[in-house]
């Protein structure tokens, strides 16, 4: 019997990025500018930051960063929000998660103007996504949902399961399924009978990080099955969803690594370039 689809998102990105390098190259215009924030030294912060410094100069875009300590105030991060928002070079604003406790999430991403929100954290962008509008939406659903339309998935009247109530993937999942008419069910730790309500699913994305947790009786025969969970275990990067036995019972499926991973940062770009287009308009 014929395997599954892999859903390549290492491939569906890298287009998605030469696409991108190319609209910079071909543009009159001064490039794209992303302006970073990262307050205190989280590792993995430090790593997904120089990944996405890196990702910007092999396209095209201008990457400025601002690095401040782990006890800054949280006034002086709000003023180095308002002089990015202020300053005409800067396209996209993004304030790497997680921030030191003493600062919320929610009052930087307030604080960012909504037309450089390239994370889709302001609550205008919220409200347009869930309106169906124009805007900037969170990266990695917005590039699954594009990765899942590339390899031809059908949406329309589809059943889709989203396990993890997330505004970062979760929600803004399930706001651009319900826009391309897919019937939507968010799951989470309260929902009764995890297994027989996502069996149920033609379309299946597992965003909760428990390793392994998604296995064949969570399964509908042929369904989509997309892995957004990625956790650190002794035996390395693991996903949400044990591959090896649910492969020979769905129809597609993401790898880990090299499945949903890569979208992040491809959409971040996309984003950033999204937001320059729209600052471009009429000069
Ligand atoms: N940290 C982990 N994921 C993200 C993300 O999507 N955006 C930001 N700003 N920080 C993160």
């Amino acid at each position: 019997m014929a395997g599954p689809l892999i859903l390549s998102g290492k491939d569906f990105a890298a287009g998605v990025r030469n696409a991108l390098a190319e609209e910079i190259r071909g543009s009159n215009h001064r490039p794209p500018g992303l302006a970073v924030i990262m307050a205190g030294d989280d590792p993995a912060s430090s790593v997904y930051v120089s990944m996405k410094e890196k990702a910007c100069r092999k396209l095209g875009i201008v990457s400025t960063m601002r690095r401040l300590p782990a006890g800054v105030r949280r006034e002086e991060l709000l003023e180095a929000v308002r002089e990015l928002n202020d300053d005409d070079e800067v396209d996209g604003i993004l304030c790497q998660l997680p921030l030191p406790d003493h600062i919320s999430a929610d009052e930087v991403a307030s604080a960012v103007l909504p037309d450089k929100d390239v994370d889709g954290f302001h609550p205008v962008n919220v409200g347009r996504l869930w309106r169906g509008e124009e805007g900037l939406f969170p990266c990695t659903p917005f590039g699954i949902a594009e990765m899942l339309e590339h390899y031809g998935v059908p949406f329309n009247g589809a059943r889709a399961v989203i396990v993890g109530r997330s505004n970062i993937v979760g929600k803004p999942m399930a706001a651009l399924l319900l826009r391309r008419h897919a019937t939507v069910t968010l799951a989470h730790s309260h929902t009764r009978d995890l297994p027989g309500l996502c069996s149920g699913a033609d379309i299946l994305i597992a965003a909760v990080g428990r390793p392994r947790m998604i296995t064949p009786d969570y399964v509908k025969p042929g369904a989509t099955v997309v892995d957004v969970g990625i956790s650190r275990t002794d035996e390395g990067l693991v996903g949400d969803v044990d591959f090896d036995s649910v492969k020979d019972r769905c129809g597609a499926i993401t790898p880990v690594p090299g499945g949903v991973g890569p979208l992040t940062i491809a959409y971040l770009m996309s984003n950033t370039v999204k937001a320059w287009r729209h600052h471009m308009k009429g000069r």
